[in-house]
Parts: C-alpha cells; sequence; structure tokens
C-alpha cells in the first residue's frame, strides 16, 4: 500500500480458503484483521495464529443480519472501526452447480440469502464505519462462473457482480469504493474435496490460457489494489483472475 496506516479489514468467511489468505496477507502488511465467521472454532484457530493484537474472531452468518451487526460492533469496540470490507463468505460446492429449475424454492433461498443478500447485510452495518474512515473500500468475491451463470451458483455470482455496481453507485458519495474479483478455480481445501478432477482439468485445458489450478496467493496482488489508494479512481469494477479466462482477445 502506498500509505503506512494501519487498516481495519472485516473478512466475511475469513477463517478459511481464500479469507484466510487474504487476511494472512494483510496482517503482514501491518493490519488488522477480523475473521467474521460462521464456524466459530475455525476463526478462533485463525486469530490465535496471526496474533490477538491483530486479528479478531467473530462468529458471524452472514445471511443473519443480527450477527452481521454484532460482529461489526464488536470489531468497532476492539480496533474502533472499520476500513475494508471482503465479502469472501459464500457457498460454492457443486451441489449448486445444477441448471436454475433443478433445485428447490428453499434451496434457492438458502444460497440467495448468503451468496447476494450477505453481501448487502455487511455492507449496509459497516457503511457507517467505511465512511467515517475516509477512504473506504468494499471488495466482494464473485467467481469466474458469474460470466458463464449457466446454473444456480453461477446466478448468484452474477448478482455479486451487479451489486458491485449498485453499491459503486450508492456509496459513491460517502468515499466508500466497492469493487470484486472472479476468481477461476482455486486450491482451497473444500474446492479441491469437492470439484470432480475431470471437470477441473476441461476448466483448465479448454478455458485458462495458464493451464494450472489457481493458488489462493494468486488473488492477493489484486485483493491488495482494490483494498489500498492504489486504486483510488476505480470503483464499481470486476476483475477476472483466472489464469486467462475466458479466451479473451
Ligand atoms: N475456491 C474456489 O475455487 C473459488 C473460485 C471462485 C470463487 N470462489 C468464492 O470464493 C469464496 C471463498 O471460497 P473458499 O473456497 O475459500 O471457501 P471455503 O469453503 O474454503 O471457506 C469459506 C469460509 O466461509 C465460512 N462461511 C460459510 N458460510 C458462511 C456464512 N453464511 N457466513 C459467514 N461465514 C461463512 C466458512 O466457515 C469458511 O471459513 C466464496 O464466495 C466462493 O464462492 C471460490
Amino acid at each position: 500500500m502506498t500509505d503506512d496506516r494501519s487498516r481495519v479489514a472485516f473478512i466475511t468467511g475469513g477463517a478459511r480458503g481464500i479469507g484466510r489468505t487474504f487476511a494472512d496477507a494483510l496482517v503482514a502488511d501491518g493490519h488488522r484483521v477480523v475473521l467474521a465467521d460462521a464456524s466459530v472454532p475455525d476463526a478462533e484457530i485463525a486469530a490465535a495464529e496471526l496474533g490477538a493484537d491483530r486479528a479478531l474472531a467473530a462468529y458471524c452468518d452472514v445471511a443473519d443480519e443480527d450477527s452481521v451487526r454484532a460482529a461489526v460492533d464488536a470489531t468497532v469496540d476492539r480496533f474502533g472501526g472499520i476500513d475494508i470490507l471482503i465479502n469472501n463468505a459464500g457457498r460454492h460446492l457443486m451441489s449448486w452447480s445444477r441448471p436454475v429449475t433443478d433445485v428447490t424454492t428453499e434451496a434457492w433461498r438458502d444460497i440467495l440469502d448468503v451468496n447476494v443478500l450477505g453481501i448487502v447485510n455487511c455492507a449496509r452495518a459497516c457503511r457507517p464505519h467505511l465512511r467515517a474512515a475516509g477512504d473506504g473500500a468494499i471488495l466482494s468475491v464473485s467467481s469466474v462462473s458469474g460470466f458463464t451463470s449457466t446454473d444456480v451458483y453461477g446466478v448468484t455470482k452474477l448478482a455479486v457482480r451487479g451489486l458491485t455496481v449498485a453499491l459503486a453507485k450508492a456509496f459513491a458519495d460517502d468515499g466508500i469504493r466497492v469493487n470484486c474479483l472472479a476468481p477461476g478455480p482455486m486450491d482451497t481445501a473444500a474446492a479441491l474435496a469437492d470439484l470432480p478432477d475431470e471437470l477441473l482439468t476441461e476448466f483448465i485445458e479448454n478455458k485458462q490460457l495458464i493451464r494450472r489450478q489457481g493458488r489462493t496467493a494468486d488473488l492477493v496482488g489484486a485483493m491488495r489494489f482494490f483494498c489500498s489508494p492504489e486504486s483510488s479512481f476505480v470503483t464499481g469494477e470486476t476483475l477476472i483472475v483466472g489464469g486467462g479466462f475466458p479466451l479473451r482477445v
């Protein structure tokens, strides 16, 4: 980052996977992080590893407004404010890679509550603190599936791109920038355990230019850019970090 200010980042789903990689990088850069996660044991382990002076574990189910508000209040009590919101928590396993009429209405509501409304809940609760920061930043995690959007998961990730534009417009006068990352398949434990090998190979061979699976570390440079003053003239954008997906010329 271009200045030395230590910032506070509220990271949903920060206990594991991509969110944890972001937490590690931000702490290494001298910032403080809140691991706002539905899994308290995982968040507490991560916070202990990162150090109590730098990391706070907070129970947060992004689909539940009350728990989001409580996690935001705990953050402000502990660290004095919030400079960065990273909307990373999401449902993403293969069970959601299904045609849109093949899941029940109840299941649709469940994934929409987490992947879409969860971002609205967090943005709403963090807004006054991001405004007070003066140069607040929101970064949401979509997916390359948000560009093809042929299944339930992809539709929710397309909505994350739409929310990025809508929130960028709604929060512009508060000095809050809102951007989005769209990763290709990454090496998180959850994704590795769930994604069939043949699907992953097909994706890498036929949809990417860089023929390997993405690593969560591949996302860190873009995350740092969008969360820092380096990108102070950028808002409402989605950046694909997907090894050249979808073979654009
Ligand atoms: N892993 C990939 O290949 C990949 C690719 C593209 C996009 N993404 C997106 O990146 C994000 C993170 O993926 P990941 O693979 O790191 O996930 P993960 O499953 O490894 O970790 C997700 C974390 O979020 C927490 N969580 C789950 N539901 C929650 C909720 N309702 N509220 C708060 N916390 C919750 C979990 O406890 C966990 O700690 C997701 O939004 C996913 O859609 C992942």
